[in-house]
């Protein structure tokens, strides 16, 4: 691996202690103003300071990010479909490699989706993404794409990383589930998981967090269940506590409860001026 790409990584994932909290907010890609990211620039801002990197589309970075800012960025490279279209598995590679240089991002990403009707498609657009990537040494996150008709076990979650990570891809995003570790273990990248829908409560999803670190993962790439949650930054911080600080779910969440009391006191005080 050349310098280039081994220094992109190091952004990504922390070389120290080898975990990362990456931020999700690319979902717009196919779902629209979607709850909590309906002004990307108002949900993104706040969370910045607490997220190792950013995921996101060209169009919400070139709108909604300051360019001033040192987040390294990842940037979603696959799209083309949408949420009422006919098939979300009928991806295409939709940024060229000369657009994530100029935009500076530290890595590309790009979804299979194995067992669908187009996992060759899906597989061979990884494919040419990492030959890009890696001429530039730009490093490739693939992220496992689960459909409706999949089931989010071992055994398939296992075979989407190992196909992902055989065709080149450096970082391999997937779900949480039982047996989780035979996952990590059949993957030779780091595994990272994403939190999925936003679950009821926060100590939830920050027990997702802490079982999959336990088994294995090199930490999160969540979205949904830190800008959807009542208390974003509060949430966020908890996250962090425990991929760097090895805080325990418990420990976690009573860092959320704190913090969110500030975040409220906040809140107050700017509607009140
Ligand atoms: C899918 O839309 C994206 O790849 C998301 O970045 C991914 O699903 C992680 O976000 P969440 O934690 O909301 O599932």
């Amino acid at each position: 691996m050349d310098w280039g790409m081994k220094n992109r990584l190091s952004k990504i994932i922390n070389p120290e202690n080898r975990r990362c909290v990456m931020l999700a907010v690319d979902h717009g890609y196919f779902l629209g103003p979607t709850d909590g990211l309906r002004v990307p620039r108002r949900t993104i801002r706040p969370l910045l300071p607490y997220a190792d990197s950013l995921m996101v589309t060209r169009g919400v970075l070139r709108t909604s990010v300051s360019p001033d800012i040192n987040t390294p960025i990842v940037l979603r490279a696959s799209g083309g479909t949408s949420i009422i279209g006919e098939d979300l598995s009928n991806e295409s590679i939709v940024t060229s490699i000369e657009e994530a240089i100029k935009l500076n991002v530290v890595c590309l990403a790009l979804s299979i989706f194995i067992g669908s009707k187009y996992e060759h498609q899906s597989l061979h657009n990884l494919s040419r993404l990492v030959d890009m990537g890696e001429k530039y040494g730009i490093p490739v996150l693939a992220v496992t794409a689960v459909g409706k008709e999949m089931s989010r076990d071992s055994r398939y979650l296992g075979l989407a990383c190992r196909i992902a990570a055989e065709i080149g891809a450096h970082v391999v995003k997937t779900y949480y589930c039982q047996n989780f570790e035979e996952v990590v273990e059949g993957c030779p990248v780091p595994v990272i998981i994403a939190g999925g829908k936003k679950l009821t409560h926060e100590s939830e999803a920050l027990q997702l967090a802490y079982d999959a670190l336990h088994d294995g993962a090199s930490g999160v790439d969540m979205g949904r269940n830190i800008w959807q949650s009542s208390h974003p930054v509060s949430m966020i911080k908890a996250v962090r506590s425990i991929v760097h600080s090895n805080a325990n779910v418990q420990e976690a969440h009573e860092e959320f409860m704190k913090n969110s009391l500030i975040e409220t006191r906040k809140e107050d005080a700017i509607e009140s001026k």
